[in-house]
């Protein structure tokens, strides 16, 4: 009796252990760091970055004045650890700072693109979708996670 009841606690402590990461990866599976986006968007997307971001931005997102860096640790640094969905939005509501709202939500999805690319993170075999929903599934990190795959 002692022994089943020992034996049924571990296997408790088994489940937990394997369901509880399985629970927290639901909210974001995938990062930055995992091909989130493919070479041809962001192609798409440095089109329309030149059009309606790199005036107040600059050609190699540098950064003009009150117009911060898209690209650099600072950049990284503000968004590590929220999602891409998150990002997306701010970009669709507030930018172009001078026409907020003008671009479709597949422009803004290839200029993350494009973003993401000038940043190094890995291109991948399929394009960032547009839906904010799926795109929360996706982490923001501003350093390749270590130990991964
Ligand atoms: C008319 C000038 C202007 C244009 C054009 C513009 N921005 Fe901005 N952007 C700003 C300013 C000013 C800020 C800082 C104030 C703020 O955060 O709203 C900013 C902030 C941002 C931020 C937040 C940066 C951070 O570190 O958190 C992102 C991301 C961004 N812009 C992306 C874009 C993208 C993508 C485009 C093109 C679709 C774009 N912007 C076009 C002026 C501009």
């Amino acid at each position: 009796m002692r022994i089943r009841t020992t034996g049924l606690a571990l296997v408790g402590m088994t489940v937990i252990g394997v369901i509880g990461p399985a629970l927290r990866a639901q909210e974001t599976t995938r990062s930055v760091w995992d091909g989130v986006y493919t070479e041809a968007q962001a192609k798409r997307g440095e089109a329309v970055y030149k059009l309606s971001c790199a005036s107040c931005h600059g050609v190699a997102l540098e950064g003009i004045e009150m117009a911060g860096p898209l690209t650099g640790a600072r950049f990284t640094a503000n968004w590590n650890g929220v999602t891409v969905g998150d990002l997306l939005e701010r970009v669709k509501v507030s930018m172009p700072n001078d026409r907020p709202g003008t671009l479709s939500r597949q422009q803004t999805a290839d200029v993350l693109a494009y973003v993401f690319s000038v940043n190094r993170f890995p291109a991948g075999k399929t394009e960032l979708v547009r839906q904010t929903e799926v795109l929360k599934q996706i982490k923001f990190e501003a350093t390749r996670p270590a130990a991964r795959h």
